[in-house]
């Protein structure tokens, strides 16, 4: 539905709305430091400073980020936590004379010690908090682990076991890189404050205004512009971004518009969460897993952001596809001064699924087993529990995944063959399995409320208001499928409200895989409501568009509200981390073909099958275009996508040298859609599918540079200069190294 626009170019992005009276472009001077005492914020007196305004942390009513942790300041004030910290903001017409005005203000700053990594924050306990870096930490325990000595029990049932296999594994930052970097237009006036931009979530944005403006909320007006992609990466951070462009046109009674450029992007915001795992497994002689030990480690950055959730993801899905008997996951996030990291599509689940896989891999290659064969045959299945103690009920398609995906590739013969070696390229083929659990986790969704209107309108047209955003990846076109299906009328008939806090309800943020799982319900449901009462009210013969004229007529208005009720059955004790984490999950099994470069180690990646259950696909096209996506995200997670830091600095934040996978890095890709329908699912069963093609592909493509050349990566990414090293430190079977 919205795709016309954006290929004739008339899609309006922030960047091309217009301001009627003129704009002033905002700019922000940002720490150069990892952590430090501001001394003063000096202004060079010999520059010319009319024309420019400027804000400073006293200009900012509450200086406080609302988000789960009162840590972060909308500007610095005293300390710096991180390097790219914003301290100062400027705003003025001209923008050449505004990136001189940023070269005239000096932040006069104490340097003080700063950690930089997972490593150095555990081991320097008093560094950055006063005690400890540790920010949040959870415990999972299952079992013979289901004590309050969790950790003698769990050492225990390893000890009994007839195989115990340990290995280490982590994982790196990711950049979301969605092609339009970030942006907010910010203006005042009688009706209160306007922000329009580059978001995921206008009601987040619209809770950062109340809390750091201290404004009521009918003063806030947050309205999305067309957004070029998100990721997670427009999640939290533009709420930053639209307090700074707000507090700018605050001070100049100005429109203000803000917009970074694709270094800014890289340097100042978000990224995942870089992790590391420690894991021992026990299992039976025969490959049977049973007992499960998990440490995992996430780096939030300089402040708490979003990571206690993005830690909770991980370790709900630590355990994998996986039935284990005994349990013990224990998950922390350490501070670190580097800038905060935040959601990142998968949200955790990339990075533990990553450690797990890699584990299996190590443990089938310790029994002399092909390791999908030892994945499949432990698989969770209908009725099973999770590591949280949840019962499986129903719509678990990880066997038929795994079973579609192996035929599809030809996987176990391929395996049998061995690598197939032409001159100096080898080509080898691996596969993961994995869940992912669909919409907020636990009590996540009772407590949010989630609501949608539908509204009738003149021709029997139904109008869409939501506050679930379209990024890039169709909420419009499958919300206006549902609901004309949901009525019984063309799609045609359907429109799809722009999303403002001032005329949609809070459905909740556009995250966690809910979109059309939990808000796609909801306005079914609506829709559907809608439809009863204008075929009630239609006489015999009446058509609907009639039938609808007249309602409206007789009543003036007719519009629906719906809000969101979890399933009945939904368990979650939050304090222990039992129950039903999610009502349901989508299953996937990946299978990545590659080929070697042996002289360079560079990899390509020729083939990608993926089979995934998504319940019901409700616009096949377009779901294959994530689970396509999502796979190459992966990949380029996997091979190519690398932050590079030094002192705290990104010293790659463009496009030429963070390489993300383009259309010829792409491999050819077979994607296989499993329908096992989720009752509480719209359309006929969907589930949700948006994160689930992230969680698999790295460790696919790992298990296939271990076929292909011997040589097994625990550390991602996997660049070549990375492979030649682990390459000359040894390879474990017959590959052609
Ligand atoms: Mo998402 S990574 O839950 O915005």
């Amino acid at each position: 539905m919205d795709g016309a626009a954006k290929v004739l170019g008339t899609a309006q992005y922030v960047d091309d709305l217009s301001a009627k009276d003129g704009e002033l472009h905002g700019a922000t001077v940002r720490s150069a430091v990892a952590r430090g005492r501001i001394r003063g914020i000096a202004f060079d007196e010999a520059f010319d400073w009319s024309g420019v305004t400027r804000v400073t942390a006293k200009d900012v009513p509450e200086n406080i980020v609302q988000l789960i942790v009162d840590d972060q300041p909308v500007l610095a004030d005293t300390v710096i936590h991180h390097v790219y910290e914003p301290i100062v903001l400027l705003a003025c017409e001209d923008r050449a004379k505004l990136a001189d005005a940023c070269a005239a203000v000096t932040i006069d700053v104490e340097p003080l010690d700063a950690v930089l990594d997972i490593a150095s924050s555990l081991a320097a306990k008093t560094v950055v908090s006063g005690e400890d870096n540790v920010q949040t930490r959870y415990l999972i325990t299952k079992g013979a682990a289901d004590s309050e000595d969790s950790e003698t029990k769990i050492d225990e049932a390893l000890a009994a076991c007839e195989v115990v296999v340990t290995g280490e594994y982590s994982s790196h930052h990711q950049e979301q890189l969605y092609i339009e970097t970030q942006g907010m237009l910010a203006w005042w006036d009688e009706a209160g404050v306007h922000v329009t931009g580059s978001l995921q979530c206008p009601y987040y944005v619209h809770k950062g205004f109340k809390r750091a403006f201290g404004l009521e909320g009918d003063a806030i007006h947050v309205t999305q512009a067309v957004t070029g992609g998100g990721f997670g990466g427009k999640e939290e951070y533009p709420t930053i971004i639209a307090l700074h462009a707000a507090l700018l046109a605050k001070k100049s009674g100005r429109h203000v518009r803000m917009i970074y450029d694709r270094t800014e992007d890289i340097q100042a915001t978000t990224k995942r969460h870089p992790a590391a795992c420690e894991i021992s497994t026990g299992c039976d002689r025969d490959g049977r897993l049973r007992v499960l030990k998990m440490r995992a480690v996430f780096d939030a950055g300089a402040y708490v952001t979003l990571t206690p959730v993005v830690l909770s993801r991980g370790v709900l899905h630590a355990g994998g596809a996986y039935s284990w008997q005994d349990a013990r996951i224990e998950g922390l996030s350490v501070t670190t001064n580097t800038p905060p990291n935040g959601a990142f599509r998968g949200f955790g689940a990339p990075q533990t699924i990553w450690a797990i896989e890699r584990h299996l891999d190590r443990v089938a290659r310790e029994l002399g087993r092909d390791p999908a064969e030892l994945k499949r045959q432990n698989l969770l299945v209908e009725g099973d529990t999770t590591a949280t103690g949840q019962v499986l009920r129903g719509s678990v398609g990880g066997e038929e995944c795994a079973d579609k995906a192996f035929a599809s590739s030809d996987y176990f013969a391929k395996r049998a063959a061995g690598p197939v070696i032409e001159g100096r390229k080898a080509r080898g083929i691996g596969a993961s399995l994995f869940m992912h659990g669909g919409g907020f986790t636990g009590s996540g969704e009772r407590m949010l409320k989630g609501r949608v209107a539908v509204d009738l309108q003149a021709g029997g047209r139904l109008l869409i208001r939501s506050g679930s955003t379209d990024i890039g990846q169709g909420t419009e076109t499958v919300f206006s499928q549902i609901a004309a299906d949901a009525a019984g009328i063309d799609v045609s008939q359907v429109s799809f409200a722009v999303p403002s806090t001032t005329t949609v309800p809070d459905s909740g943020p556009t995250v966690a895989s809910r979109t059309v799982m939990v808000v796609g319900a909801i306005v079914e449901q609506a829709a559907a409501a809608v439809a009863a009462q204008v075929r009630a009210a239609g006489r015999d013969d009446e058509s609907w568009v009639d039938a609808a004229d007249r309602l409206l007529a007789e009543h003036g208005e007719l519009s629906v509200l719906k809000q969101y009720e979890p399933p009945s059955w939904v368990d979650w004790d939050e304090t222990t981390y039992k129950g039903d984490a999610y009502p349901v999950y989508a299953w996937s099994c990946d299978i990545a073909e590659v080929e070697v470069d042996l002289d360079t180690f560079e990899v390509r990646v020729l083939q990608f099958w993926t089979a995934a259950d998504v319940g019901k696909a409700i616009n096949p096209v377009m779901c294959r275009g994530q689970l396509e996506g999502g796979a190459l995200q992966a990949i380029g997670w996997a091979l190519s996508e690398d932050i590079v830091w030094r002192d705290g600095h990104i010293l790659n934040p463009r496009m030429t040298n963070y390489i993300v996978p383009t259309a010829l890095d792409a491999p050819r890709f077979e994607t296989i859609l499993v329908e096992c329908p989720y009752p509480h699912g719209p359309g006929g069963g969907a589930k949700g599918i948006g994160e689930l093609p992230m969680d698999g592909g790295a460790p696919a493509v790992a298990a296939a540079i271990e076929h292909a050349t011997g040589v097994s990566m625990d550390h991602l990414p996997l660049l070549p200069e990375r492979l030649l090293l682990a390459s000359m430190a040894g390879t474990t079977s017959q590959g052609a190294i």
